[in-house]
Parts: structure tokens; sequence; C-alpha cells
């Protein structure tokens, strides 16, 4: 989606829009996909944050969850005790499962959000284990790998990506080294509202634990799209008889990443 700057209200209508009536079992939503992206300061940042699960995106969310019956990762800015964090929340038809805070902020988010001070964790849908992280998380394999050890068969990724290719790139690789689905849902579209435009890169895309990749959307239009998967596909970690993924691990020779 190419959300408006500050049209909250209406930019979850457009997100529930984007999805008509198509179905899934898990939806995926770009960072900040409510308030769009370009902040101007700290203060206006705060102005939009909301408490999670009672403010009124989570709670918008859910509602949504509920009507389409299924589960719904989306970004938003989270207000808690005085700290604003750039957000991920997964929400389904019983309310909230897991909220994410992302860890490594993208340059000037340094200046608007508090660093993620929550551990990486998978939630149970039932169908699947999905851990969540944000953007630019892409760039820091330890994020997709701390993930895929705590369990997820699917990493929900939502995404304001500025740079060309680059996620598109190292998810394909997150996938594959770690033998999980990924989802990145990046927004597309332009802000300008300080100094430089930003231009968002789109090219959504949902990988497998093989590195193929299964969704790949358009560079400039809004689009949901949905793909079957068999989330134990992800359990399966061997890539030939002698050789795994996690069972090849050498965390001893790892200590420097410590
Ligand atoms: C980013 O992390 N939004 C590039």
């Amino acid at each position: 989606m190419s959300p408006r700057f500050g049209a909250v209200e209406e930019n979850i209508d457009c997100a529930i829009a984007t999805i008509g009536n198509k179905t899934s079992d898990l939806w995926v939503l770009p960072e900040l996909f409510a308030t769009g992206y370009q902040f101007k300061s700290r203060e206006e940042v705060r102005s939009f944050a909301e408490a999670i699960p009672d403010g009124p995106t989570t709670t918008r969310l859910i509602g949504a969850a509920r009507s389409l019956d299924a589960f719904i990762c989306a970004g938003l800015p989270e207000l808690d005790r005085g700290n604003v964090y750039n957000a991920a929340v997964l929400v389904g038809p019983d309310g909230l499962v897991a909220r994410y805070r992302k860890i490594h902020l993208f340059f000037h988010e340094k200046e608007m959000f508090s660093p993620g001070d929550l551990p990486f964790s998978v939630a149970d849908i039932g169908l699947a284990k999905v851990g969540m992280m944000i953007c630019f998380d892409h760039f820091f394999p330890e994020a997709a790998r701390t993930l895929t050890l705590a369990g997820a068969q699917v990493i929900a990724h939502p995404a304001n990506l500025v740079m060309p290719l680059y996620a598109q790139l190292t998810m394909r690789t997150r996938a594959l080294e770690n033998g999980v689905f990924t989802a990145t849902a990046n927004r597309v579209g332009e802000e300008a509202r300080t100094g430089a435009a930003l231009h968002f890169t789109g090219e959504s895309q949902i990988v497998s634990p093989s590195g193929e990749i299964l969704v790949s959307l358009s560079p400039t239009e809004e689009k949901a799209e949905a793909v079957e998967i068999d989330p134990r596909d992800a359990l399966n970690k061997a890539l030939n008889p002698l050789n795994d993924r996690l069972g090849d691990r050498r965390p001893e020779f790892y200590q420097a990443l410590c």
C-alpha cells in the first residue's frame, strides 16, 4: 500500500479494502502502515503513537482479523511508558497474539524512536509458528537466525524500504540459510515531508525455505496477494543426508557474535 501521511483511519480502510474478498490465513501489512513514515520530529511521531493492544489501530486490526477470520501482522508506532517504538503486532480473531519492537533502527528513525527492548519472539498461531522482524532488521542475519532458532516457520516482515533491491536479495538469503518462509510487505509511493524525498521500493515478496520467490509484487502498485504454503516445509533443515542448516552450526566458533 501507499499510505497517505497522517491519515490513519483512511489508511486502515485502504488496507482492508486492498485485501477485499481475498482469503488467507495470515496477512502481512507494511511497517507504519497506517501513519506513514517520514516524521518531522519525535513530538510528531509521539502524537501518532498508540498503546498496544488498546489503541485504535490494533483495535481495528483485531476487528479486521475477526471479519477475515485471519491473522494480521502490521507495523505501527507504539507508546509505552513514555517511550515510542517502531513496532509490529500480530493479531488474530481472539485479539493480540504478539508484539515486536524494531531492534535495528534505520537512519533518522534513531532520532524518532526508542530502540526495541524486547527479545525476538515466535508465536504459534496453530497453523504455523510465526516470528516478526521489521524492515532494516533484514540487514542483520542474526535477526532471522534468532527467530529460526526460536522455532519460526514463517517470518512476517513489514517494511518501508528505500534502498532498491537490498531486502529483496537479503530476504531470499535469510529464507534459504534458515529454511523458513519469509513474507516481506513493503510499501510503495513517496513521501517528501522533510529534506530529501523518500521513494519506497515496493516489490513485496514471499520466499520459500529453498529461496524460491513465490510471490513478487510491483514496485509501484498497491496490491494484496497470498500463496498457499505448507509450513511443515520449514521444519526440515536438511540440505542433503549429511548437512543440516541448524544441526551443522558450530556456535563454539561464533563467540565474536556475542
Ligand atoms: C527501514 O528500515 N525502514 C529502511
